[in-house]
């Protein structure tokens, strides 16, 4: 199929709308972010929720929007804390990008986040879906917010088996979605597929008897909702092992340092990793000696942690270590009380996992 057919044909699409959009008046989910349609708010949450469930982001939401209520508020906050309140959300540049994009709705929009599309999608950060959730929750405009729900939804009711992995097939949704979106109330629209997607059509076990569009349903008819949407699979994690140290001195205190600016987890905290692909342990010692011109002795080993990222895994043992001769040296450790000021810094989740066996 192209995206030029569209798979429209005996749609009705005005009393799918209807139906869509009763449901949604009257059973609505009550969440944070629609209790108005303020733009920078619908942006926040849009960011926290791409690949975050709801119920994780609500209490995420209403602390962030408590510390920095308006854009300006967020623009002129310090990074750190800005990582603070989205610890444990993972994906942290997009933290910093919503920051970055905020100075320039500052800088070049007088504080107004921009209702025009092409704006939109210059800020950093805002892609095809971020921007059609704005346009469409914020500014009612009846654009698409297309992500793999919505791709769900609407693969099972068209019953388009084209797989949704490809960036092709999204514009095929987004140019579906184009066609049957509200023009009333393109906010309510593209919100009841959303809460459609999350209560009744969802990737398991669908609740088709209870679903408002199910009349308009081609997978229901045919039986084959619970095959679609069709989906390959993504390449295999690639897997790094590393020893991260649990690095305490004389008086107790515990090693930890920044991460690069740049990169992954960028400007979060971490206990001392050691790339397991660089070195052996017999040979550990002498490599942090050599990195960070300390003198360490390891102790025993604690545990093991796995993180998956979406595109690599980490394989974690900790291994306590003790410092036994300190350094004037610079080094870009730093050694904090555990009780009182390990709480400060933004740690990965894995890490603060580690934080059990301090
Ligand atoms: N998932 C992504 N965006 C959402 C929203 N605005 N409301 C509910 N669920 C969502």
């Amino acid at each position: 199929m192209t995206v030029q057919e569209k798979p429209l044909q005996n749609f009705n699409i005005s009393t799918f709308q209807n139906d869509l959009l009763d449901w949604y008046y009257a059973n609505k989910r009550d969440l944070p972010w629609r209790n108005d349609q303020d733009p920078y708010k619908v942006w926040v949450s849009e960011i926290m929720l791409q690949q975050t469930k709801v119920d994780t982001v609500i209490p995420y939401f209403n602390n962030f929007i408590e510390k920095f209520p308006t854009v300006y508020d967020l623009a002129v906050a310090d990074e750190q804390a800005v990582l603070k309140a989205w610890e444990g959300l993972g994906y942290y540049s997009r933290a910093r990008n919503l920051q970055t994009a905020v100075r320039e709705v500052v800088e070049n929009y007088g504080g107004q986040v921009p209702d025009d599309p092409n704006q939109l999608e210059g800020l950093k950060g805002i892609g095809s879906y971020t921007k059609g959730a704005i346009l469409s929750i914020a500014f009612n405009k009846p654009e698409p917010a297309v992500d793999g729900n919505v791709m769900r939804v609407f693969s099972r009711v068209l019953n388009i088996d084209e797989d949704i992995a490809l960036p092709k097939t999204k514009k095929l949704f987004e140019s579906v979605t184009r066609e049957i979106i509200s023009q009333e109330d393109p906010s309510s629209f593209n919100q009841a597929i959303m809460d459609l997607g999350a209560t009744i059509c969802t990737p398991k076990s669908p609740s088709c008897l209870l679903c408002p569009v199910q009349e308009h349903c081609e997978a229901f008819t045919l039986g084959v909702e619970e095959q679609l949407p069709i989906k390959s699979k993504a390449k295999k994690n690639k897997k790094i092992p590393y020893v991260v140290l649990l690095l305490k001195d004389k008086t107790g205190k515990i090693a930890i340092e920044k991460r690069p600016e740049d990169g992954l987890l960028a400007n979060l905290w971490q206990f001392p990793m050691v790339p397991l692909q660089e070195v052996t342990i017999d040979l550990l010692e002498n490599w942090f000696y050599a990195q960070y011109g300390l003198r360490i002795r390891l102790g025993q080993k604690l545990g093991d942690l796995k993180h998956v990222f979406s595109h690599l895994t980490w394989n974690l043992e900790i291994v306590e270590a003790k410092l036994f001769e300190e350094s004037s040296e610079e080094n870009c450790l730093i050694f904090v009380d555990k009780e009182k000021e390990l709480k400060d810094y933004p740690f990965p989740v894995s890490h603060q996992k580690m934080m059990q066996y301090l």
